[in-house]
Formats: C-alpha cells, structure tokens, sequence
C-alpha cells in the first residue's frame, strides 16, 4: 500500500526508474535474437508496451517463473519483481510512459555463452537441425558421445542454445545403454524425433535448461557420475518462428575434481496410474513416500505433458504438521526447470512427502493437445500424460545412505509393477550411482 503510494508521488521515468527494472528482469529475454518476440532493451520499444507491460506483470505472467513462492522453501533464481517495481511499471505506463533525463548509454551487456568459465567439455550437436519456418512443434534428440579418457563426475553444465528464437527447452539425459545410438541410426537426418524422455529408459538425467536460465551447478559437495563411454542424450524442445531456422546447439560440461562427498538421491514421486477422462477438468493424480531417515532436500524437478495444471509436494512431519515444500498453480511444459532450494530444507526421518497433481482434460484448456479432447493415459507420446516430481535429496546423516537407496529401490519396483512394464519409457526414478 505504501509503496503503491510512493511510486505515484514520485513521477515515474524511464531512464531512472524503469529502464533498471526491465535491465535486470526482463532484456535477458526481450532482447535481438533472444526468445522473446520484441526487445525490451530501448526507451521506444518499452513505451510501445508500457500498457501491456504493467499488465503482464501485476499479473505475474512475465516474468516467467511457474513456481509459488513459498516462505521458507525459497528456490534460487526467483524471477519475481517486487511490490515497488510492479507500482513503478503500473504508475509508469499510466503517466504517459516519459522518457526522463537521457542518461548516457550504457554499453549492451554482452551475454557470454559460458558465464562459469571455459567448460572443461562442450558437446556440440553433430550436424545442424534445419527448423522450418512454420508447421508444429519438433521434439528432437540428439546423441552426443562423450568418449572420455576416464569417467567422471559433473558438477556443473551450461547450455548455448544455437538458434535461441527457436530452441525452447532442452534435456539433457546419460545413455550407457547404446539405445539412443540405435534410434539415432534408424531414421534419416541429425537426430531422432523424441518427447518427454528419450524414448526409452535412460541411465541418468542431467538436467533441463529452458530460455533466461544460466549455468546450473549440482548442490555444493554432490556430483552426477558419467561413465567415459556413455553418450549424453540432448532433447530439444523447437519452436517454429515464422523463417526457417538452423540450430546449432551446444552444451559445455564441467568437472568436479574430486567425488562428491554427498550422494544425491533422487525421491522420485510418481504414477503411471493415469487414466485421464476425456472432458474431466480436475482429474488428480496422487504418490507418496515415507522417508525412512532423516534427509536434506535440495532441489526439486517436476514433471509432466500438456494437460497438468496444478502440481504440489507436500511433506508431512512425524509431529503431523504439514507443510508446502513446491507448487505450480499453472504449469506450463513451455517453461520446465530444474529448481534449486536457496538453502536446504532439512526432513526428519518418518516424514511423509506426498505429490498432487490436478490435471485438466477438458476443451477449456487451451494446451490440450487433443481437440476434442479424448481419454488420456500414460506413455511417452506429447497426447499422453506423466506426472513425477523429483525431489533431490540427500542423507542428513551419510551413514544413512543405504537405507535411503534400500527404500528408493523398492518404490522404483512398485512404480514400474504397477505400469504392468507395458511402456519402455520412464521417468528416471533411482540412479544406483555407479562409481565412475
Ligand atoms: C525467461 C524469458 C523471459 C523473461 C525473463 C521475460 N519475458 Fe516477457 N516474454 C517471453 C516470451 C517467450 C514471450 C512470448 C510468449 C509468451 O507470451 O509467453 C514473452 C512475452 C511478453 C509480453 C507479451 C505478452 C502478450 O500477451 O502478448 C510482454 C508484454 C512481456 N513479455 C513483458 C515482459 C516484461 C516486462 C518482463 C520483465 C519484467 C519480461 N517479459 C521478462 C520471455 C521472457
């Protein structure tokens, strides 16, 4: 309230108050060559959308971020703008949009590919992907082998998207299986048509990247294991964009130079029980696990196709209070991320972690994919269904660690029994960390 009132007292320009704000929210995106479909990085450009942009944002669509800000599950990188930045673009674009004074142009940031540095590997796709310029969406996978001198651990990755209008997400899964070698070899082109997962059960994932996200760096002292021949698997998300496109995309690997001294575990939430009615709008779908020591979440990565709405992750303590650890009020598989914890959130053991997901199958939706809608299960294809919400954790105590990976197994068998083992792929559930 107070702020709401300052911001209209003090008038509002845009070379002092508002150019900051869109500088450090918004240009990352909205600008040349980035995925946003106009800049934002210019006094004309800004005051063309100053209505629209004090609407997108008092509604909290832009800047794009899918997950409730939780009080004491804070996750790093929040894009949220603060009370006194929404009152600055909404007192702004009711003013009339002035310029200001003219500062003296800063010099344009140049947005270095590798923000942590040289990679000590870049895996580059073998061949550029021809996007066209119009027609659906591609899902598309890439095979990338690693052939390394020795296994190692990752500590940290980065993605250089090649034609950044048209790339928007990216997978990144470990095949030591060959399979997506074989997928690759059968059909013609750069790569083979993929979604959700690779097309199979893969060794490991990595990770996911979508557009205004850097580098991600695993939990400090945890590292994911790569073995020296496996492959990374690298699933691109193409948008079309109205010209035909070339992408050429890479992705750089950094190194721990030791092993980790934390085991990161993934508590994989999940159900192929899914049988979504065509036409029911809040058909929900349930998992839970009691975790059998006393663990450290540090990340969590949710999951799901076109028809989730609602996703929540609840933990509920031996004591019997309950409390929200993730939300998503309006998913969107567009803007998929891996979310970071800004510090740990320490479960005691016996605690029940549960996921909700709401799902919407009716024609209201507008991301249903299927018009009419029609009955929805699961399966890998983009008119199918998942639901999985992978908490990332680890042992509070390390000598724990058995009995963790004991508990995380038997859930793995029970998921993968009760999907009568119809479907090859699955979400990645427990990775037994081979060491490298
Ligand atoms: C992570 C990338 C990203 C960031 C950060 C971002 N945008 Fe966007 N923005 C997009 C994309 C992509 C679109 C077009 C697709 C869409 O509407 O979702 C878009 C669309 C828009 C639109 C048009 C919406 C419409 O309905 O036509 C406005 C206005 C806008 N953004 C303003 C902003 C402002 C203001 C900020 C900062 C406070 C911001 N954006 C931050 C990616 C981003």
């Amino acid at each position: 309230m107070i702020v709401t009132l300052l911001a209209a007292l003090v008038l509002v320009d845009y070379s002092r108050h508002v150019e900051p704000i869109l500088t450090r929210h918004c240009v990352t995106c909205h600008r040349a060559g980035q995925v946003a479909p106009f800049a934002l990085d210019n006094y004309a450009e800004a005051r063309k959308h100053a209505r629209s942009i004090a609407a997108v944002t008092a509604s909290r669509y832009m800047p794009p971020w899918k997950a409730s800000h939780l009080p004491g599950a804070e996750l790093l990188g929040e894009r949220r703008l603060s009370a006194a930045e929404l009152a600055t673009l909404a007192a702004w674009a009711r003013t009339g949009a002035p310029p200001g004074p003219v500062l003296p142009l800063k010099p344009a940031q140049p947005t270095p590919d590798w923000e942590l540095g040289p990679p000590d590997l870049i895996l580059e796709m073998p061949e550029a992907f021809p996007v066209a310029a119009s027609g659906e969406d591609i899902y598309q996978c890439f095979v990338l082998p690693l052939a390394l001198a020795q296994s190692r651990w990752v500590r940290a990755f980065a993605f250089a998207p090649g034609a950044r209008r048209a790339v928007h997400h990216a997978l990144f899964f470990v095949d030591s299986s060959g399979t997506g070698r074989q997928r690759d070899a059968a059909e013609p082109g750069p790569g083979y048509r993929c979604f959700g997962l690779p097309g199979f059960l893969p060794t490991a994932s990595l990770g996911g990247w979508s557009p205004g996200n850097g580098a991600y760096e695993m939990p400090e002292g945890t590292a994911q294991p790569l073995r020296k021949n496996a492959d990374v698997i690298l699933q691109i998300h193409y948008h079309v964009t109205g010209a035909p496109q070339r992408d050429l995309s890479r992705l750089g690997l950094y190194f721990a130079k030791t092993p980790p001294t934390r085991q990161l575990y993934d508590v994989a939430l999940a159900s192929r029980q899914i049988d979504i009615p065509a036409g029911d709008a809040a058909y929900r779908v349930r998992d839970s696990i009691t975790l059998p020591v006393a663990v450290d979440l540090l990340g969590v990565i949710p999951h799901a196709h076109y028809l989730a709405k609602q996703m929540r992750g609840w933990a509920t303590l031996p004591s019997g209070q309950r409390r929200l650890l993730f939300e998503v009020l309006d998913w969107d598989f567009n803007w998929q991320q891996n979310y970071r914890y800004t510090k740990p959130l320490r479960l005691p053991a016996d605690t029940r972690l549960e996921m909700d997901f709401v799902y919407d199958n009716s024609a209201r939706n507008p991301r249903n994919p299927s018009r009419p809608p029609r009955r929805v299960g699961w399966g890998p294809e983009t008119t199918d269904e998942m639901a999985g919400l992978h908490f990332q954790a680890v042992p509070a105590n390390p000598e724990d660690a058995a009995e963790l990976a004991q508990t995380l197994w038997g859930k793995l068998i029970r998921f993968l029994g009760a999907g009568g083992l119809r479907h090859t792929g699955t979400q990645h559930e427990v990775d037994p960390r081979p060491q490298p």
